[in-house]
């Protein structure tokens, strides 16, 4: 990894630390910025951190965590710390309540500066409201999670680079939807299915 991305980085981690920017950090705990490999080709997005999320200052440490981590590791085949975890907002909503506009707003530059110095070429968006907040930040109409979720669309940045979207459930609705697992599982094994194309491509040693 380059130096300069690694100083590019603590840079951001130290200005999200002491980020004042809405009302958020004032009930959390701790900031929560994200974790994973600065090089990760495979990025995840959640919503905001949880109780035990706010509580340790890491992301999807949960229960939702818990299920995240086994579809990565089971399913996709990749060890955690190989992924790039991270989400829209940085600081806990209270009583777990969703982001408002004006948090997604003066949270999410910090969202993309990530994306931007990881360079992921998969982006897996967990839930609506990271969902929309992407799809929307890449040109991409978002009509409803049910409409895009499990599909891959590819976008290009504004600096030339293509990238892999796609959408699917938080993982905390599926542990309050049991039924929803099924289907979840099939969108993992289709990030599985793509990092193994990936893999017998030149970038072999990317993934893993
Ligand atoms: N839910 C999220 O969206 N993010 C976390 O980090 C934990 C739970
Ligand atoms: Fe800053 Fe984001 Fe926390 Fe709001 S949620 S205080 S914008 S880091």
């Amino acid at each position: 990894m380059i130096q300069e991305k690694v100083l590019e980085f603590k840079k951001l981690e130290d200005e999200i630390k002491s980020c004042k920017k809405c009302e958020l950090w004032k009930t959390k705990r701790n900031y929560v910025i994200g974790e994973g490999d600065y090089d990760a080709k495979l990025m995840f997005i959640g919503e905001a951190p949880g109780r035990e999320e706010d509580l340790q200052g890491r992301p999807f440490v949960g229960s939702a965590g818990k299920l995240l981590t086994e579809l990565i590791e089971k399913v996709i085949g990749l060890k955690r710390e190989k992924v790039y975890i991270a989400n829209v907002l940085k600081c806990r909503p209270p009583n777990n309540r969703d982001p408002n506009p004006d948090e997604i707003k003066a949270c999410t530059p910090y969202l993309i500066k990530q994306i931007e110095l990881i360079e992921p070429s998969f982006i897996v968006c967990l839930g609506r409201h990271s969902a929309r907040f992407i799809f929307e930040l890449f040109g991409l109409k978002f009509p409803s999670l049910t409409r895009v979720k499990g599909k891959i669309f590819k976008v290009i940045t504004s600096h030339g680079k293509s990238i892999h979207v796609m959408a699917t459930y938080h993982p905390a609705a599926v542990l309050y939807r049991p039924l929803l697992k099924d289907e979840y599982v099939k969108d993992f094994e289709k990030i599985a299915e793509y990092v193994k194309e990936k893999k017998k491509e030149k970038t072999l040693l990317d993934f893993t």
